[in-house]
């Protein structure tokens, strides 16, 4: 790690991976206390592809100003830019390359004391590479997605959440009124909180999540007899990560210039069309896709970005380099970086939203859950 003498002067920030509302938030809960703090403070373009490229500029109070409901981010994001698994057209061809030292080059070139990283588990693993490297890091969580187990939430899923619960509420009345299955598919990747938080909120009477493969014949099952006690109506919701039972991930495409090259996507499809050919009711599908991801921040994500952004500049100062902001319980803590990406947090069978969902009849098409 480089020693940094005296007081930090000058911090780096960076959002990478996919965004998620509250990305914004952060930055300027770590830029205005850093300014009144006498400190100077880089923005960093495009995530790692910037640190790699070069390609960021100084934030003054007006550059931070006013973005606390504002979606996206203002330094902008990839989740191509990837230094240690860089993708570069050599002889007409693209070729995965390291550009570590280059990234690390740039930040000594910047004159950079400490280096703040918003982003999720991939961010994260990029973040602790660099660190070994000698750079100081400070992480902050970030994804819809909220598999990181080191926090107990990460921002934006807040904000996914409420997505998914709307859009459940007017598919309700749709649903209702044409007597139809209506099948939601949501965003999440490998894990369920999405579905699950969102399929909790918005009344979804079936969940499929990646975590329990489902039975189909479980799901035929109970819109059927959801049906058969005059409720001509369900509400699926879809995880994109869910398989069934024996099957496989449904993947719509596939880019190797991304750490991870798979998308996800079609399950949603799927399922309706089993539903309606299987059962006979009509059914139909929707993908809520990036809106997930896209506008502002709910006031909980407003909150916790603002309190991970004043917690990281805070750890920064401090030169607790090489960890991690997290929630746990009601309280903003720190942990080690290495520690923050060594696993995925998923659904698990006694995940208390889970089983109150199971005890007010919400079906997961498992029989693994079914069973208890
Ligand atoms: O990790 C966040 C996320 O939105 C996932 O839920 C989803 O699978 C993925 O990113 C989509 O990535 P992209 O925007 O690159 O299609």
């Amino acid at each position: 790690m480089a020693q940094v003498k005296g007081k930090l002067k000058r911090i780096g920030i960076l959002t990478g991976g996919g965004d998620c509302p509250g990305l914004n938030a952060v930055i300027r809960g770590v830029t205005k206390p850093a300014l009144d703090n006498g400190l100077q403070v880089f923005g960093i373009n495009d995530g790692f592809e910037g640190l790699v490229e070069g390609k960021g500029q100084q934030l003054y109070n007006k550059d931070v100003s006013g973005i606390l409901s504002l979606g996206g981010t203002i330094l902008g994001s990839s989740n191509k830019g990837d230094p240690f698994h860089w993708p570069e057209e050599i002889e007409g061809k693209i070729k995965i390359v390291d550009r570590g030292e280059k990234a690390l080059k740039n930040y000594e070139a910047w004159g950079l004391d400490c280096l703040i990283a918003i982003g999720g588990d991939g961010t994260m693993h990029i973040a602790n590479k660099l660190a070994k490297m000698g750079m100081n890091v400070v992480g902050v969580p970030k994804t819809i997605d909220n598999d990181l187990e080191a926090t107990d939430q990460t921002f934006g899923h807040d904000s996914a959440v409420y997505v998914v619960s709307e859009a459940l509420d007017r598919l309700h009345t749709t649903a209702s009124a044409h007597h139809r299955v209506m099948v939601i598919e949501v965003m999440g990747r490998y894990a369920g909180w999405i579905a699950l938080n969102g399929g909790m909120a918005g009344g979804a009477d079936i969940i499929l999540i990646p975590e329990f493969p489902f039975k189909w014949e479980a799901v035929y099952e109970k819109v059927i007899s959801r049906n058969m006690l005059g409720k001509r109506f369900s509400l699926v919701c879809v995880s994109e990560g869910a398989t069934a039972e024996g099957g496989e991930l449904v993947i719509k495409a596939k880019d190797k210039k991304r750490t991870d090259p798979i998308q996800l996507g079609g399950i949603g499809e799927i399922v309706a069309k089993m539903i309606e050919s299987q059962t006979g009711l009509e059914t139909r599908y929707t993908v809520l896709g990036h809106t997930q991801r896209g506008g502002s921040p709910t006031p909980y994500d407003r909150i916790l970005s603002t309190k991970f952004g004043v917690y990281a500049i805070d750890l920064a100062m401090k030169k607790k380099f090489g960890r991690m902001v997290a929630l746990k319980g009601n309280e903003i803590k720190s942990v080690n970086i290495e520690e923050a990406i060594a696993k995925q947090k998923c659904v698990l069978k006694d995940t208390q939203t889970l089983q109150s969902a199971l005890a007010i009849g919400v079906s997961f098409g498992s029989p693994e859950l079914e069973l208890e």
